[in-house]
Formats: C-alpha cells, sequence, structure tokens
C-alpha cells in the first residue's frame, strides 16, 4: 500500500514536474500568429525568443509586438501611464529574437512553430529542431488546417508532440484549441493544458481533424462569403454589414479574411482540396487566388478585399 502510494506520488509529480517546466518558450514564424503567441506568452511571464528567417522581419515582428502591447498598456493602465511604460519594458524584456532556429531550441521546455501553412515546409523545418532540442522539449504546430500528426511524423518525439492552435489576434481572442495524437503522452498532454491555462486562454480539445473546431466551420463560411461574391450575389461590403449587423458577427467574412490573409486562406483550403477533391465546400476559388497572385494577401500588406492601414 505505501509503495504503490509512493508510485502514485512520484508519478504524479514527475507530471506536475514537467508542467512547472515550461517557462523557456521557443516561437518559429515571427508572422502575424507568431508575434502576437509570443507576446502573450512573454505577458504570462515566460521566457521567449522569436525566430524567423532574417533581421528585417524579426524588426517587424518586435514593432508589431510593441505596438499591441501599447494598446493592452493604454486600456490596463489607463490611469497611470507611467506603470504602463514599466508593464511594456517587463513584458519586453522577456522577448528575444534569433534567426538561428537550431540554437533557439537549445534552452526550450516548449516550440511553438507559426510558420507558413505548407505540410512539407513544417516537416523539414521539425526534422532539423528534433536533433538540435534537449528530450525534455515539448514541440507544437499551431497549424489551422494540417492534421498534428501528418506533421509529427518528421520527428522522433511524438511522445511529446501536439497542436496548440491560437486565434487571430492572439492577445484578444481567448480561445486555444489543444490536439492530441494517439501518441501524445498524458504528461505532454496535460502540460499544454497547464500552459494553456498559463496563457490565460480557454482551452477545448478536439480529435486530429483538418481544421478542428474553429477553422472547419469557419474557413468554409468564408468561403460561401467569396462565392457569393463570385456570382454576383453581393459586394463584399454589402455581406460584411449583413453578418455584422444581421448575425452579430464581430466582422464581416471579407473583413475576417484579409485579417486572417488572403494567403493563408488559400493554403488552407488549397490543402484541403487536394485532400477531398470532391467537398464543393473545399473548392478553390478564383476570385481569392487571383487576388493572392496579385500580392493582395489582406492587413498584413495594406490590401485584400479591401484597402487597409498596414
Ligand atoms: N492587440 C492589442 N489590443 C487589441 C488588438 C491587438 N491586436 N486588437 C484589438 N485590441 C483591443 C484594443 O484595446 C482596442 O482598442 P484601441 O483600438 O483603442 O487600441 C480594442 O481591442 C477594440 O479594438 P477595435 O476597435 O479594433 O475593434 P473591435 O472592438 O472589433 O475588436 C477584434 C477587435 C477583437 C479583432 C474583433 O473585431 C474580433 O473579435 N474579430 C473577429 C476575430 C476572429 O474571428 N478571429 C479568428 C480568426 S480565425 C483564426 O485565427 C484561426 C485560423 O487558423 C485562421
Ligand atoms: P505569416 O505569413 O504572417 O507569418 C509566417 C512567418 O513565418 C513569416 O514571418 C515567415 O518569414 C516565417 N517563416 C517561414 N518559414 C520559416 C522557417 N522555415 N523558419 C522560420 N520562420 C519561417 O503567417 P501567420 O498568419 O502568422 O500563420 C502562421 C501559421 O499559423 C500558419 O500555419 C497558419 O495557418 C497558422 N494560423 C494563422 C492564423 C491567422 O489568422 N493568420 C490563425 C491561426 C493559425
Amino acid at each position: 500500500m505505501s509503495q504503490s502510494f509512493r508510485v502514485l506520488t512520484r508519478s504524479f509529480s514527475s507530471s506536475a514536474a514537467r508542467q512547472a517546466a515550461i517557462k523557456n518558450v521557443t516561437i518559429i514564424g515571427g508572422g502575424l500568429m507568431g508575434a502576437g503567441i509570443a507576446q502573450v506568452a512573454a505577458t504570462t511571464g515566460h521566457n521567449v525568443v522569436i525566430v524567423d528567417t532574417s533581421e528585417d522581419i524579426l524588426k517587424k515582428s518586435k514593432a508589431s509586438i510593441e505596438k499591441s502591447l501599447q494598446r493592452v498598456a493604454k486600456k490596463k493602465f489607463a490611469e497611470n501611464p507611467k506603470d504602463g511604460e514599466a508593464f511594456i519594458s517587463d513584458v519586453v524584456g522577456r522577448l528575444s529574437v534569433q534567426t538561428d532556429a537550431w540554437e533557439a531550441v537549445k534552452n526550450a521546455d516548449l516550440v511553438t512553430e507559426a510558420i507558413v501553412e505548407n505540410l512539407d515546409i513544417k516537416k523539414q523545418l521539425f526534422s532539423q529542431l528534433d536533433k538540435a532540442a534537449p528530450e525534455k522539449t515539448i514541440f507544437t504546430s499551431n497549424t489551422s488546417s494540417i492534421p498534428i500528426k501528418e506533421i509529427a511524423v518528421s520527428t522522433s518525439r511524438l511522445d511529446r508532440f501536439g497542436g496548440l492552435h491560437y486565434f487571430n489576434p492572439v492577445p484578444m481572442m481567448k480561445l486555444l484549441e489543444v490536439i492530441r495524437i494517439p501518441e501524445t503522452s498524458d504528461d505532454t498532454f496535460n502540460a499544454l493544458l497547464a500552459f494553456g491555462k498559463a496563457m490565460g486562454k480557454v482551452t477545448v480539445n478536439c480529435k486530429d481533424t483538418p481544421g478542428f473546431i474553429v477553422n472547419r466551420l469557419l474557413v468554409p463560411y468564408m468561403m460561401e462569403a467569396v462565392r457569393m461574391v463570385e456570382r454576383g450575389d453581393a459586394t463584399p461590403r454589402d455581406v460584411d454589414t449583413a453578418m455584422k449587423l444581421g448575425a452579430g458577427y464581430p466582422m464581416g467574412p471579407f473583413e475576417l479574411t484579409d485579417y486572417v490573409g488572403l494567403d493563408t486562406c488559400k493554403f488552407i483550403l488549397d490543402g484541403w482540396h487536394a485532400k477531398y477533391p470532391d467537398h464543393p465546400l473545399f473548392e478553390p476559388s478564383p476570385l481569392l487566388n487571383k487576388y493572392v497572385a496579385e500580392g493582395k494577401l489582406g492587413n498584413k500588406v495594406g490590401e485584400g478585399f479591401y484597402k487597409s492601414k498596414k
């Protein structure tokens, strides 16, 4: 009896130790999502390294984090701007940037990948990271549409692999989808749930299916809106007004597509179409393809379906 108690205690404490251990977080990809995830991780007391392919991109990434932190501070410390400044410098002090992913994962408890939505590129990245990161490091992907297992097989740590799917803008959106694959260990899954909580997010679980919960519903909705415009049924502005005022959505589907990035929406749709060629909701969209080919990728470049401030 006392021995089995000891065994239970030991296995509980080793699981608790792993949960407590997520302190150093490496984010690969400092774009729209990576910057947001990094911001929230640093705000919630984690040490964060952001990795991207060039110093110039990392400079933009840091600038976007600082801009967002200023918006947060303006609200949170409305009465005391000095405290707001201290808050920002405290958070920024926990953030660093790197172009060398190999170096950046050497001390990581958790790696979250937020690079381009392309299976081959994600697999190539993770197979390299697998060689560089310590054994304890948990790997996660923020993929919008690719099953986690298809990415995880590029590593030798399936038990320490999972999905953490955040929503844009990460500092504002409360949800985090936490995905486990059959091989994900209970320790890893519990550590990811605890990390989500530490990030201030509400977690939901879903099987490792394309798009998990939110995107499986949201992306077909956005694409149906695009098809409506392709047919000439209504203008983007009228569709957006209708969905905001008639359905209570905070943004219309075209505003949201601009916000997410037209390139990301295209990658998601093309990936699903390749997998399920007969599914009418995943049919490629000529209008979306045309905008992406013209470089109209949405708010991040200043123009998508609408012109916007960058
Ligand atoms: N950083 C910090 N604070 C922010 C912020 C950001 N990026 N965005 C908004 N805020 C805060 C600020 O305090 C802001 O006030 P200020 O403008 O004075 O700074 C306040 O929120 C209000 O913001 P806005 O006036 O810009 O607009 P809003 O009230 O409509 O809120 C929103 C903005 C939260 C983005 C809201 O429009 C919304 O919820 N939109 C829908 C977003 C959504 O559906 N996201 C999911 C996309 S799908 C996805 O992410 C998954 C995928 O895989 C593709
Ligand atoms: P983004 O284009 O804004 O940023 C991607 C970043 O990754 C870029 O800065 C790019 O330079 C960098 N990158 C590409 N390959 C790299 C590599 N090998 N190493 C390091 N950095 C690399 O894209 P995003 O919108 O932030 O999306 C990133 C991921 O998050 C995608 O998988 C996407 O599907 C997912 N996602 C996007 C949203 C959204 O609303 N945009 C929401 C949730 C999840």
